[in-house]
């Protein structure tokens, strides 16, 4: 009998990902910058949140920007993802202040200077206070507001922008506003919910148009929030339904509203809904998944790896390039955030490998920030912050991400860590 010797494809010592891959984490500037006065959230805030609850001084990286990005370059990203504050740019209406648009200058420049790429977000869920006055994005008027606004950032800032991002999940700031309710301005309405959605889809279109009139191969796109809905019994017609059209208003309908004014898809993943409609209920349901013994974060969204290769493939129809502009998980435990990140990204390579075209991560976040409603009791930092003394502590998930980027892959001694109950200190000390 012949012999045989089975040689392997390749070198089986790492998951690789493609050249020139993007590799970064995300912030937001109220959620970061601390002291953000003039804006809708910093109102609202004092008149409906307790006192543990306001962004106050948040991460206060108004002023240790330097140190934060000089942290995060010695963690060996290559690009990061951050927001500029319309509010600070244009606290009263028409009243530009030129220091601002400066300190934003010196804020990008700081990263170019350490070779980063920037993806800018012109708009992550804050307003001026002046605009939500007058109807915020339910007023039509606010799209030109926001045009202006561009048209006056860009002399300044476009020289240092690699990827823009118009605007950050135009469907979580119609869902918190004016559908659930609970953020800012606490509108129930569907009439508002589909203005503001119409609104921020024109924002959209006309911001893409102007930063291409200004510079024709700008890479202009938003970050969406999508989620994965699976049908929880394949052969219940009525779920299979609900699942396709929960996909396609939540993940799809913007898209259609936007056309083709998207060089890229930014998606921000964090959900799964799994749809039930087998119970006493005549009404569709989403499962509970507090009621499985499904692994979830601190806030109880569950950990779903293969969701993210289920809306990848889902996304290659656009055929488009692709980023993560957000995923992460927000835990105390920083073993769960690292096997959080090799999962997920386990399930990136494998949809590259599946003809995916995607071309950078972006972790949720760098240091743990201000949460929103939930205030800062969420943890969703590769680096931890004493917010006592506003001290930056890297996690050792920072550590297994910098190795991730060093070797522009996952190394398969990596994968031990995905272990549950394994000594993580003793196993990262042999790997790193
Ligand atoms: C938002 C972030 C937020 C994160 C975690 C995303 O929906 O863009 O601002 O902090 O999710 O909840």
């Amino acid at each position: 009998m012949k012999n045989f010797i089975l040689s392997p494809k390749h070198d089986h010592q790492s998951l690789l990902f493609p050249k020139d891959f993007l590799w970064g984490a995300a912030t937001s500037a109220h959620q970061v910058e601390g002291q953000n006065i003039h804006s809708d959230w910093w109102n609202w805030e004092i008149k409906h949140q307790p006192i543990d609850k306001r962004s106050g001084s948040a991460d206060n990286q108004y002023n240790l920007f330097e140190d934060d990005f000089q942290l995060l370059a010695s963690l060996g990203h290559n690009t990061h993802r951050l927001s500029i504050e319309w509010a600070r740019i244009e606290p009263e209406e028409g009243d530009f202040i030129a220091s601002e648009i400066e300190h934003y200058k010196k804020i990008l420049s700081s990263l170019k200077d350490k070779k980063i790429k920037i993806m800018l977000t012109l708009n992550h869920f804050t307003l001026p206070l002046w605009v939500s006055k007058k109807g915020g994005w339910t007023n039509s008027q606010t799209v030109e507001y926001f045009i202006r606004f561009i048209k006056t950032i860009i002399p300044s800032l476009s020289p240092l922008v690699d990827f823009w991002i118009t605007i950050n999940e135009p469907n979580v700031l119609v869902w918190g506003g004016y559908i659930e309710g609970s953020w800012p301005p606490q509108q129930k309405s569907f009439l508002k919910a589909t203005q503001v959605t119409w609104n921020l889809a024109s924002a959209h279109r006309k911001a893409y148009d102007l930063i291409h009139k200004v510079i024709p191969n700008a890479k202009v796109g938003i970050a969406y929030n999508v989620s994965s809905y699976n049908a929880l019994h394949k052969d219940n017609i009525k779920e299979t339904v609900l699942e396709w059209s929960m996909n396609f208003f939540g993940n799809h309908f913007f898209y259609q509203l936007t056309g083709k004014t998207h060089d890229f898809l930014g998606l921000n993943y964090y959900f799964n809904r799994d749809i039930d409609f087998e119970g006493k209920s005549q009404l569709p349901q989403l499962f509970d998944v507090r009621k499985a013994k499904k692994e979830v974060s601190d806030l109880g969204w569950e950990i779903y790896p293969q969701g993210m290769f289920e809306i990848l493939m889902d996304f290659t129809s656009y055929q488009l390039p692709i980023y993560i502009t957000e995923n992460g998980i927000a835990s105390t435990n920083d073993h769960r955030r690292i096997r959080f990140l090799l999962s997920y990204l386990t399930e990136i390579y494998h949809a590259i490998a599946a003809g995916a075209d995607v071309r950078g991560y972006i972790h949720w976040s760098l240091i743990d920030n201000f949460e929103w409603a939930e205030g800062f009791e969420p943890r969703f930092g590769l680096i931890e912050v004493d917010y006592q003394t506003q001290k930056r502590i890297p996690r050792s998930s920072a550590f297994v991400y910098k190795k991730i980027i060093e070797s522009n892959g996952i190394p398969h001694n990596l994968l031990k860590l995905l272990g549950h109950g394994i000594d993580v200190k003793k196993e990262m000390e042999a790997i790193l």
